[in-house]
């Protein structure tokens, strides 16, 4: 398969997921109300201060847009989502209606964001389970050049590459079998969600489509980003997770390994 049947084949994967978002969507909405931030503990320290440098924030992979708008709520002036599902940035739509909120949104491919936001970003934000959807990091990384002003951030809060290769059912560490090779060459397909992240009740218990990852090492992370002109301010490891992706396995042995990983990156 090529790229884009790759991303067009995870459109419906994710379309499908987009049930769970949709029923969360009043509750989202209440949420942001009330000034509800979905941030991370460690995104905190990288997102400091929007309201006095952010003037538009681009989240790309922005799912059902809950994390945009808190972008908006965290002081960001504007925000923009951009998803590959029509059906996410359908929750996105009604979420900034709702509120009132100076959101714009965007269904398309990451590598396929509009022209017409070149060079006025001063934020892209991205992250929490993005990047592994995305299968040329190295056209993603020019796209968020031609995206970022000068001087423009962008951050990314991951899954740390190290967290793929372990059995995610074990009451202790062992690789898993289909994952467990950090170096892993090539896509790997699945079908379904992990309990912890999306119910099959919240799936509305219907099949699941085919989706693909490609799961990079840290090299494999930076190097495109570096390689696209931009350049690395600051990495950081957490032992934080942003879902809890290894329910048996004990808390003091999961916080002895990164479990997200930090990357803030400036346009020169
Ligand atoms: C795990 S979510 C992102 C994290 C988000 N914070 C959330 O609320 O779950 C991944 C998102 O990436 C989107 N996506 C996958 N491949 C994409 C692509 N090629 N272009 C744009 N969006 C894509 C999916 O539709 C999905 O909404």
């Amino acid at each position: 398969m090529d790229i884009q049947e790759l991303h067009a084949q995870n459109r419906e994967a994710w379309d499908a997921a987009a049930i769970a978002y949709e029923k969360q969507i009043e509750a989202d909405i209440e949420f942001l109300r009330r000034g509800g931030k979905n941030f991370c503990p460690p995104e905190f320290s990288f997102l400091d201060g929007l309201e006095d440098w952010c003037n538009r924030a681009i989240h790309l992979q922005c799912a059902g847009g809950t994390d945009t708008l808190s972008l908006w709520n965290h002081g960001a002036h504007e925000v923009v989502g951009v998803d590959i599902s029509e059906r996410m940035i359908g929750c996105g739509r009604r979420k900034s209606a709702a509120l009132n909120a100076p959101a714009t949104w965007h269904a398309c491919d990451v590598l396929n964001t509009p022209n017409e936001l070149d060079g006025t970003a001063d934020l892209v934000y991205t992250g929490r389970g993005a990047l592994c959807w995305v299968h040329d990091l190295d056209a993603w990384a020019a796209v968020v050049h031609r995206l970022l002003k000068p001087g423009g951030r962008l951050y990314i809060y991951e899954g740390h590459p190290v967290t793929w290769v372990w059995d995610e059912e074990t009451d202790h560490l062992k690789l898993s079998e289909e994952w467990g090779d950090y170096f892993h060459k090539g896509q790997l397909s699945s079908e379904g969600w992990p309990d912890t992240y999306m119910t099959e009740e919240e799936l509305g218990g219907k099949a699941q489509p085919t989706k693909y990852e490609t799961h990079r090492t840290v090299a494999q992370l930076i190097n495109p980003i570096l390689g696209a002109g931009l350049q690395l301010d600051r990495l950081e490891e957490h032992p934080d997770e942003f879902y809890d992706a290894f329910p048996n396995l004990p808390t003091e042995i999961k916080q002895r390994l990164p479990n997200t990983i930090s990357l803030l990156i400036s346009k020169p």
